[in-house]
């Protein structure tokens, strides 16, 4: 069924961040309506005033209950049809050195967050005649990267999630979808991760394409949508011969290591 974009009523977390501003501004383009969060009310503010159409803001921080009692509320009031879990953060390095606040915090938004959000919006997302769930993972998803262990533990974590809710909810009225992007030009990335993308001659997309293909991933009803060659390849070949990935990603080591660990990454970022 094709999507009435005008009749949606979208939250969109993680809307100020540079992925978050690119699909926002292609939905609002489109007819959608947004309800916008982020935890930044100067940010918030400025990018309702940029785009198309009416929209609604609450500065939340979804990694707390409260924070997402104030989300729920306005999702309620507005009759929530599509929900876009796109809030991430980052960190990377030798595991060893991460510190244990900072795995909590990146498992609490990039994981536990999406999840009891998606929990607390379904019986609002039910109501709809057609409801929307679109979980923002990555690559990294489905390849273990060196120096990003616990990001790609949360991004893993959120592809089962997802990959789980959808068959749960297949006979439902809500379709759940799983988008993968590559490396991406925005602030998540410290300039320690870009110069050593570019040593390994790894792409970074604009966000743009990022909000491309999530429209069209959504038009073309796609449960999985993994942006870019050779990463959608690399991530089928991870699922059935993860040897091969081993031995590629041995030989990258060398300067992933030079770029991300301790002693070199301060000096970069
Ligand atoms: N860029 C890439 O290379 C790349 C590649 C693959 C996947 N992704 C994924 O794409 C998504 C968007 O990333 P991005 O590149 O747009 O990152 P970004 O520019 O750093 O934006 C991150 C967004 O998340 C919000 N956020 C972070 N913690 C939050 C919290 N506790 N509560 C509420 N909002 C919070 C930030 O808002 P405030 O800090 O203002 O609250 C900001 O809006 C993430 O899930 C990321 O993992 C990114």
């Amino acid at each position: 069924m094709a999507i009435l974009w005008q009749e949606q009523v979208c939250l969109l977390t993680g809307a100020t961040g540079g992925i978050g501003k690119a699909v926002a501004s292609k939905l609002a383009e489109l007819g959608v309506s947004l309800i916008l969060t982020g935890r930044n009310t100067d940010k918030l503010t400025a990018l309702l005033e940029s785009l198309p159409g009416q929209h609604t803001l609450v500065c939340a921080d979804i990694t707390t209950e409260e924070g997402r009692d104030k989300v729920v509320a306005v999702c309620h009031d507005r009759h929530l049809s599509m929900l876009i879990n796109s809030a991430g953060i980052t960190e990377t390095g030798d595991f060893k050195t991460i510190p244990a606040p900072r795995i909590d915090a990146l498992l609490m938004t990039n994981l536990n967050a999406p999840i009891a959000l998606t929990q607390r919006l379904l019986p609002i997302l039910q109501r709809a005649r057609q409801g929307y769930v679109i979980n923002v993972g990555s690559t990294f998803g489905s390849i273990g990267f060196a120096c990003h262990s616990v990001y790609c533990a949360s991004k893993f974590g959120l592809r089962g999630f997802t990959e789980a809710l959808s068959r749960e909810l297949a006979n439902s009225n809500v379709s759940v979808f799983y988008l993968a992007p590559r490396a991406t030009q925005t602030d998540i990335n410290s300039a320690a991760v870009v110069s050593m993308n570019q040593a390994l001659g790894n792409q970074m997309d604009p966000p743009g394409r990022v909000a491309d293909a999530l429209v069209e991933q959504l038009q073309r009803n796609k449960a999985r949508w993994f942006i870019g060659f050779p990463e959608k390849l690399f991530a089928r070949i991870n699922g059935v011969l993860p040897e091969l990935v081993d031995r590629a990603l041995a030989k990258k080591l060398p300067t992933i290591q030079r770029f991300l660990t301790s002693a070199t990454k301060e000096k970069l970022s």
